[in-house]
């Protein structure tokens, strides 16, 4: 097959980069011909993901740096900088779950994927700016379908995703005149993932989340990857502010309706 050269001599920052869907993107990116920096909370699991991401042959740098944490984002952003040039591409992925009713989450608790999921998209996108290939830089945040449809405990993801969403349209509105396109991906259920793992733990649970699914299935880490090279390329250099949801047809509805009338899965 011939090698893919879409993504070659630029260079990709994933954030929350170790593992999943994240980890998934920043290997195609590699694998299109890009540099990648990856940063997560460990240096241990940032340090062998950026390993893996190397073996498709160009430079892969791993950083420990908290999305929380302003000033170790930022400092990650300028090593890349000062590594490789100016960044192509941002993904903004970083993100906590649990699964808990509101009267069993402490303030702390709401607080904490708030402080991950939202402030860490912004303090990755915000401290990128100065950094960025201008014009032509593509951002991309990861948000969810929890975004727009309320989920019973889920009310600090639901919360956190819905701010995503208009930060990530509000950037587009502002940095769009300097040439940097600001998109969002909304992943529905992806298998072998902990965010999966976490909301469907039983194998009844699973068959629940894949019934809901217009495709019926799981979505798989390639498909999102599929997305985040899209949004990166050339081919959507005029999508600005878009939401992209790859679920299946998950955010159609909620099968609320077939039930009332007996239908569905
Ligand atoms: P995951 O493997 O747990 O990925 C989360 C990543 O974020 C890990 O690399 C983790 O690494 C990093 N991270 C967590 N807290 C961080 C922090 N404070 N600072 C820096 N990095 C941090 O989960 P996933 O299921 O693949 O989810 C990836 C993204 O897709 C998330 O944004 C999630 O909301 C979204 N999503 C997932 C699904 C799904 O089906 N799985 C569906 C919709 C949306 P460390 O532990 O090393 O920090
Ligand atoms: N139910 C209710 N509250 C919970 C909880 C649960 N299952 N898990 C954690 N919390 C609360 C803690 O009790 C704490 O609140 P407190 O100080 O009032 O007791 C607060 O959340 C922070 O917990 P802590 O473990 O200190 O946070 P952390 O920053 O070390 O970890 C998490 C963040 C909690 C989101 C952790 O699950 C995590 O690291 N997740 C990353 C991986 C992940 O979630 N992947 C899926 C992405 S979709």
């Amino acid at each position: 097959m011939a090698q893919d050269t879409q993504l070659a001599g630029k260079t990709a920052f994933v954030a929350g980069g170790s593992s999943g869907i994240n980890l998934g993107i920043a290997k195609r990116f590699a694998a299109a011909g890009a540099n990648v920096v990856l940063i997560s909370r460990s240096q241990e699991k940032i340090e062998a993901a950026a390993k893996e991401v190397s073996t498709f042959g160009k430079p892969a740098i791993g950083i420990a740096a908290d999305v929380r944490d302003y000033a170790a984002v930022e400092a990650a952003l300028k090593r890349t900088f000062d590594e490789f040039g100016p960044i192509d591409i941002v993904l903004s992925g970083a993100a906590g779950n649990f699964v808990a009713p509101a009267l069993g989450m402490s303030a702390n608790g709401f607080k904490t994927v708030v402080d991950i999921d939202l402030i860490g998209t912004f303090n990755v996108l915000r401290a990128s700016f100065e950094f960025l290939r201008k014009p032509g830089a593509s951002l991309i945040s990861i948000t969810a379908g929890q975004a727009t449809r309320a989920s019973m405990f889920q009310a600090h993801v639901c919360a956190a995703k819905a701010g995503i969403n208009m930060l990530t349209q509000c950037l587009a509105l502002e940095w769009g005149p300097a040439g940097v396109r600001v998109n969002a991906i909304s992943p529905g259920p992806i298998a072998d993932t902990e965010g999966m793992a976490r909301l469907a733990s039983t194998p009844e649970a699973e068959a629940r989340v894949k019934s809901r699914v217009p495709l019926r299935r799981y979505g798989t880490k390639d498909e999102i990857a599929d997305a985040a090279l899209f949004l990166s390329s050339d081919a959507a250099r005029y999508i600005n502010g878009a939401i992209l949801p790859v679920d299946g047809g998950s955010g159609c509805g909620d099968g609320a309706g077939d039930a009332l009338l007996g239908l569905g899965a």
